[in-house]
């Protein structure tokens, strides 16, 4: 993306928001007209009051003076005001965007990056843009008008002398174009080193327990210090250059100005010049160099919303790949007739399922079996459409799943897993996750038929009580029968359970698996599990092995066939 293109999309989310940019210009005009009109007074005080003695009129110096000041304090205060209130607002809108993105974008991109990048990126890399843009807005604004002002006054009252200040007016830009760059380039990287940054905290303090169990403290230190060593490298670099800049300005500035002084004392002491003329114009031209300076810190600022705006519209720019169709149809309650047909799927270059078919009619349950990284998660995920097959199509009631809208899809799946994730909330909210409009007589009855009642009238607050960060600790199990109660109250059609009850101990697993025998009843299950007693009462059997099918059949069926299925079973299975 080059620069044009950012400002251009830039300024596209400030549209919303342009009276309170209009605004702002208006009393940017107000501050810079009181700031040319104070230099625009110098003549006539010199030359009409002092210079001709007149006492009449020097009551008016103190009124102008202060006049002045109130015009310019206020029109600074609401320049400010809507400029920076418009420029939050335009920041708020980037990062809900940014949000809404990435939640929508799908597995394949989620597994690929870390949490720590991307919470770093919505926070900090938004975060400088906002700093610098509203900044470089603020000053922008009202340093252009100011100066547009003071140049055209100091051409108005005499243009040669005008003239000789600017020539110095090139030199100044290319120096601090040249800095600019530079600034850019090192808040994109020092912005990339942030996210490291957070990553490392997220995964210290997620892992806290981990680390604690290894006495891994002082490594989990050691990084994060190094990432933060390596930050401030970049964000040194950045300070350098934006330090730089405003001193390479003031010293060819002043070139300028000991010319336009040299040159103007010369030529009122030849008498082409009065002292107020000379005053006046070298008033203008001294505070024409304030607003020059404070252009190249809004430049260094526009540079480093750059870099951050580059990051941010990187990520809005990732392409969707798991997206609703335009005429994708809404289907309200699926009968759960599943086929996956021919399907052909990789992360990568490496294929992982290749030409896996099989059929579940309504109400069957399907197991699927087979060693581990043998693509079953990965097969299941493609019913959830966590991501799309290359080659043939999974088919829910004979339709492609492609063509099916993907919020009717996800109301028609319930997914269990083994990782038993809550969030912060209410176990009644917890429960209600999938089914927002469940009244608590059916919360209660979910979690009763997933065996959670009798834990959760024991809790504090019942059903109220809070979980996740900041709540009770549940135990695996319960966590898990809260998982299942999830997914009953949600009453899909069809129901998938990877290795559901894998990561629990013996005992939570008959009370999960008792759970989940009520879950099953009367929907077509795709079921993962490790548990000889699910697999044999499944309809049929599939076989993975290498991401293909191997055998289908019942367990009977396959115990004899003395195949794969054999194998697993001698080895897994027998003892239970
Ligand atoms: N997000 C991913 N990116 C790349 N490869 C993956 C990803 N997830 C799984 N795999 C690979 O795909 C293969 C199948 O994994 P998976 O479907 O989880 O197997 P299973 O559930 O049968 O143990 C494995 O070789 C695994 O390494
Ligand atoms: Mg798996």
């Amino acid at each position: 993306m080059t620069n044009k293109q950012l400002y251009i999309r830039l300024l596209g989310y400030s549209r919303p928001y342009l009276w309170r940019i209009v605004l702002s210009m208006i009393f940017s005009l107000v501050v810079a007209g009181s700031d040319v009109a104070y230099i625009n007074l110098i003549e006539p005080l010199v030359d009409n009051i002092i210079a001709a003695g007149n006492h009449d009129l020097v009551y008016l110096v103190p009124v102008v003076i202060i006049g002045l000041a109130i015009s310019k304090g206020v029109g600074r205060y609401l320049q400010e005001y809507y400029i920076k209130t418009a420029g939050q607002l335009v920041i708020q809108d980037l990062r809900n965007d940014l949000f809404t993105k990435i939640m929508h974008l799908s597995m394949a991109f989620h597994v690929r990056q870390s949490s720590g990048q991307l919470t770093s990126k919505v926070l900090n890399d938004v975060g400088v843009l906002q700093k610098s843009a509203a900044d470089a807005l603020v000053d922008g604004l009202r340093e252009s008008f100011t100066l547009v002002g003071l140049v055209a006054l100091a051409f108005y009252k005499d243009w040669r002398m005008a003239a000789v200040a600017f020539t110095v007016l090139p030199f100044c830009v290319i120096p601090a174009s040249q800095l600019g760059r530079k600034i850019k380039i090192n808040t994109r990287r020092s912005l990339g080193r942030i996210g490291f940054l957070t990553g490392t905290l997220q995964e210290s303090f997620s892992g806290i327990k981990v680390v604690k169990a290894f006495g891994r403290e002082e490594t989990q230190i050691q990084q994060f210090k190094d990432e933060n060593k390596l930050y401030y490298r970049f964000l040194k670099k950045a300070i350098k250059y934006t330090s730089l800049t405003a001193p390479a300005v003031e010293i060819l500035a002043a070139l300028g100005g000991a010319g336009v002084v040299w040159y103007g004392v010369n030529r009122v002491l030849s008498g082409d010049m009065t002292q107020g003329q000379l005053f006046s114009i070298v008033a203008a031209i001294m505070m024409m160099f304030t607003p020059v300076k404070r252009l190249t810190k809004v430049s260094n600022m526009i540079q480093q919303s750059i870099g951050a705006a580059e990051g941010v519209f990187n990520l809005l720019d990732e392409p969707l790949d798991v997206v609703d169709k335009p005429d994708a149809i809404a289907m309200p309650r699926v009968r759960g007739d599943i086929a996956f047909e021919h399907i052909a799927f990789s992360y990568g270059d490496e294929p992982i399922l290749t030409d896996v078919s099989f059929h579940a009619s309504p109400g069957e349950v399907i197991a699927l079996v087979g060693p581990s990284g043998a693509g079953k998660s990965t097969a299941v995920g493609l019913v959830a459409r966590f991501y799309d097959p290359q080659q043939g199509s999974v088919r829910i009631d004979g339709y492609d799943i492609r063509d099916i809208s993907l919020d009717s899809l996800k109301k028609n799946l319930a997914f269990v897993d083994q990782e038993t994730f809550l969030f912060n909330g209410s176990i009644k909210d917890n429960i209600r996750y999938g089914m927002l409009d469940a009244d608590d007589q059916a919360v209660v009855e979910a979690a009763r038929q997933a065996y959670a009642d009798e834990f959760i009238a024991k809790l504090p607050q019942g059903y109220d009580t809070s979980i996740g960060d900041r709540g009770v600790r549940l135990s695996g199990g319960q966590r898990q029968r809260l998982c299942v109660a999830r997914a009953l109250l949600k009453d899909a059609p069809i129901l998938i359970l990877d290795e559901a009850t894998s990561a629990l101990d013996t005992e939570s697993e008959a009370m999960v698996q008792k759970a989940l025998v009520n879950l099953m009843e009367n929907r077509t299950t795709l079921v993962i599990a490790h548990r000889l007693s699910t697999i044999m009462h499944a309809d049929r059997i599939v076989v993975l092995d290498q991401g293909r099918v191997a055998e289908v059949g019942s367990h009977q069926e396959l115990l004899e066939l003395g195949g794969l299925y054999r194998n697993l079973y001698d080895m897994q299975f027998r003892e239970a």
